[in-house]
């Protein structure tokens, strides 16, 4: 029988393991699924973990979210098209969902779809290692709680481990003496550790504006951002600001590209996350920044090094969840022969082409309508039931001018289901004075 290895039980994952079962229940032959996940639960960086650094089996901790996250768009751009919010809160729900609403949703999915047996938890991939004469992958994987590293043959590898767990750390000259905390992104878990403390973030992207946000929403005495290439030049409340720039720190003073100098007690480096792969040898590892379009990959999920391996959510996102199950199903359909992949000198030309309109775009909007372009070519190859991405697009166009309008309030926005056509409610409590992150209130609409 073909064996199929997922590594992670994320977003990504899952939703490799909803294709497989959704073929299942149509009566298709599918092959054995098994699903390696490291930490205890599924549902990947929704999972919240209050730990940083090592875990307790001496893993480094995949969890970047943290305390009083709510999503930073619009829950219609991301939900499943065949299982919607309505299903499963069995009512309309507000549009920005904290964490734990998200993860609520993702769970109720796979825990319908009965796949919960195909994961062994707790259990960190180590190694994976493909044998050109049989044509089969060797994964070694290592059981945390028996302590027993052991091995076993696939015919095909998806990885869906994430990027966004290994932080991006640059050095700034006299960091090593900074008076006050210095922490990457990936560490933060409370903004309440920052009240009546002047916060520095070095970044200018959505780590950056989120975290930035919250430390000013819990009582920050001030945020300052630093930008390397532009600012991000929302209409920032008093005790925020933008300037060019770190270039050092001396003691606890922060020196700027602009000459300028400011006093502050924490660094936070909002510099982003490096796609990391400790378990894939080099012939089998992707290489890619983190961009629209990766390097490496065939329709976003194919490794152009191994068609045997396949790849899920390495693209940079505006599209999360259902850009995973368009994936997922891609990838589905590709392994139980129902999609033949063209010729490499072909695919190679389609990836070319997906480059060139990628290294042309000029700003977010061109980018959601890339990706949405993309989502469309894969679920028109699928069954995976079709939505309305245009319209998918206009509700991120929305979400763009919200923002625009005012960073402090975008979340107090409502928008129609794109999959049920329902127009969801105003949160009951403007965002800002909603201090409460938890499902119970949130659903109390
Ligand atoms: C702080 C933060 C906030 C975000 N907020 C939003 C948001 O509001 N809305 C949105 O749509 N997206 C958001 N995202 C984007 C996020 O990338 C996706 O929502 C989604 O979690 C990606 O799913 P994934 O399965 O690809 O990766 P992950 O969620 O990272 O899951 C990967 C899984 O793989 C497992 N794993 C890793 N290595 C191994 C190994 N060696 N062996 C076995 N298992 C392994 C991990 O334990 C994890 O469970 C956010 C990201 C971050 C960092
Ligand atoms: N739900 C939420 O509210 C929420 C919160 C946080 C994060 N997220 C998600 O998390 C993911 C990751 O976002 P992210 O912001 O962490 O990473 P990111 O989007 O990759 O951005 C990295 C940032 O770091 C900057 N940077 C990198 N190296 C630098 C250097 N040497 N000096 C100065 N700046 C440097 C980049 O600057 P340039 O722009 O100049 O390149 C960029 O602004 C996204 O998918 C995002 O949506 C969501």
């Amino acid at each position: 029988m073909t064996r199929v290895a997922v590594i992670g039980a994320g977003p990504s994952g899952t939703a490799q393991l909803r294709a497989f079962q959704s073929a299942a229940q149509k009566g298709a032959d599918i092959p054995e699924v098994v699903c390696f996940e490291k930490q205890a639960d599924w549902g990947g960086l929704w999972n919240y973990s209050w730990r940083t650094g090592l875990d307790e089996f001496g893993e480094p901790v995949h969890g970047s979210m943290y305390r009083y996250l709510w999503s930073n768009g619009p829950k219609e751009c991301l939900e499943f098209a065949d299982y919607s919010f309505e299903e499963h809160f069995g009512k309309p729900i507000a549009s920005y969902p904290p964490r734990a609403v998200l993860w609520d949703y993702i769970k109720g999915r796979v825990e319908k779809a009965d796949v919960k047996k195909w994961v062994r938890f707790n259990t960190p991939v180590r190694m994976v290692t493909f044998d050109e004469g049989t044509r089969k992958f060797t994964v070694t994987a290592h059981d945390r709680i028996n302590d027993r590293m052991y091995a076993e043959e696939f015919d095909n590898v998806i990885v869906a481990s994430g990027h966004f767990s290994t932080p991006n750390v640059p050095y700034f000259e006299g960091v090593e003496s900074f008076g006050g905390r210095v922490m990457h992104a990936h560490d933060f878990r409370d903004a309440l550790e920052f009240k009546d403390r002047d916060v520095l973030i070095v970044g200018r992207s959505y780590s950056a504006e989120d975290i930035g946000s919250q430390c000013w929403k819990y009582g920050a005495k001030s945020v300052t951002t630093t930008y390397r290439s532009k600012p991000m030049g929302f209409n920032w409340p008093e005790r925020f600001e933008e300037r060019p720039l770190l270039t050092k720190l001396v003691g606890k003073t922060a020196h700027f590209r602009d000459g300028t100098t400011k006093e502050v007690d924490v660094l936070i480096l909002c510099t982003g996350y490096l796609h990391h792969f400790p378990f894939l040898p080099d012939d089998l590892r992707l290489i890619t920044a983190n961009r629209m379009w990766s390097d490496g990959l065939y329709k976003g999920v194919v490794s152009t090094s191994n068609s045997q391996l396949f790849y899920v959510g390495m693209q940079d996102q505006f599209y999360t969840f259902n850009m995973f199950d368009a994936q997922a199903w891609y990838i589905r359909d590709l392994i139980l022969g129902r999609i033949t992949l063209p010729s490499p000198a072909e695919l190679q030309a389609e990836f070319d082409s997906w480059r060139a309109r990628e290294e042309a775009l000029e700003d977010a909007e061109q980018m959601i309508w890339f990706q949405g372009d993309y989502v469309q070519e894969l679920i028109d190859a699928t069954d995976y039931p079709s939505f309305d991405i245009q319209g998918t697009n206009k509700t991120f166009m929305e979400w763009e001018h919200h923002k625009a309008e005012n960073i402090m309030g975008f979340r107090d926005n409502a928008y129609r289901s794109l999959m049920t056509g329902t127009m969801s409610p105003k949160h009951h409590t403007p965002w800002l004075e909603e201090l409460d992150d938890s499902l119970e209130t949130y659903l109390k609409n």
